[in-house]
């Protein structure tokens, strides 16, 4: 049993669907095993500018339903600095805080992995992204959210796309992972999906229009991941009106509107069993380690492997995808 009396819990990066629902599980977890909890404000921008406050099992009422994050979040420059770390580390022992429970996405593990290593502090992780770009957990906490964001406008972009015999590129976001885009196609029944981890492997453009849009479609959906390596949706439609000036082509960038809203019943379970899941790994005296979800099972991701490694694409999906949109 660890002797773990008070815990700090922070979000971190951009915020996602669902973390609120994490906070609540730590919270309530944490308090349900006698430990006391700080919420840190801002990230580690707050541990270091010591926006530290008490929480009790009531400050994270009325909380599961609401996108966003209530502790806010940052992307702190300053905590990839040695001073900063000390800093935060020095407002950390003078709250009392024995361990951390960081949820974010790969930057903030990245440097959760440091400072833990740096001053010898338990960390766990949770994975907390729209991206779903961590390896070793099937899915990210807002991720499921993202995905029906994209889909209910896959659907409003289809009624005008076909009424007008236009072709559509949908920008999603998902940093320089394509599962946003891929599944989203697949949920949505887009023709195609323009994503990077294809981007060498064939010229995905050339197969949407020869196999689909030309031969028995009028108007056409494909969602573009954003990237360097794709070009986004604005680089792919330049391409096509040089290369396929009859099509009349329309872009509509999703941006931010993926990261906010409620969460969906997915996003709330997986937050809810995440949150508790951190805690129970504390009590075993777990550290350094993500909490991540391999076949509906709670499993303990090492960070080095969690940031490090790269989250495959299921290639049959991509598959499945080109064959549904015949
Ligand atoms: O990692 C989440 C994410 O929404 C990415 O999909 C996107 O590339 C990035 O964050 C956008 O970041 P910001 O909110 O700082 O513009």
């Amino acid at each position: 049993m660890s002797n773990i009396k008070c815990i700090g819990i922070l979000t971190s990066g951009g915020d996602a669907p669902g973390m609120n629902a994490a906070i609540r599980a730590v919270t309530r977890a944490a308090i349900y095993h006698g430990m006391n909890v700080k919420g840190i404000y801002r990230g580690y921008k707050g541990l270091i500018t010591n926006e530290i406050l008490d929480f009790k099992t009531q400050d994270v009422s009325n909380i599961i339903q609401r996108g966003g994050t209530i502790l806010k979040t940052a992307r702190s420059e300053e905590f990839r600095t040695i001073e900063g770390r000390a800093k935060a580390y020095e407002n950390m022992k003078a709250h009392g805080i024995d361990a951390l429970v960081v949820i974010g996405g790969d930057g903030s593990l990245t440097g959760a992995r440091i400072f833990a290593q740096e001053y010898d502090i338990p960390i766990i992780g949770l994975p907390g992204t729209i991206d779903n770009d961590l390896y070793g957990t099937d899915s990210t906490i807002g991720y499921d959210t993202a995905l029906n964001t994209i889909v209910s406008a896959v659907d409003k972009i289809r009624d005008t796309a076909s009424s007008h015999d236009r072709l559509f590129f949908i920008e999603v976001m998902g940093r320089e992972a394509g599962f946003l885009a891929l599944n989203g196609a697949i949920a949505g029944g887009a023709e195609a999906a323009i994503i990077p981890e294809y981007m060498f492997e064939k010229d995905q453009l050339a197969e949407t229009i020869e196999n689909g849009f030309r031969k028995t479609k009028n108007s056409s959906i494909v969602l573009v991941a954003e990237s360097e390596l794709t070009g986004g949706a604005m680089g792919v439609a330049e391409r096509v009106k040089k290369e396929y000036p009859q099509f009349d082509v329309r872009v509509t960038i999703l941006g931010h509107v993926q990261r906010g809203g409620t969460p969906t019943a997915n996003d709330r379970i997986l937050a809810s069993r995440m949150g508790v899941a951190a805690i129970d790994a504390l009590m075993e005296d777990q550290r350094n380690v993500m909490i991540g979800i391999d076949n509906d099972k709670i499993v303990y991701v090492p960070f080095s492997k969690a940031i490090k490694e790269h989250k495959p694409i299921d290639a049959k999906l991509v598959d499945d995808l080109h064959m549904l949109s015949i």
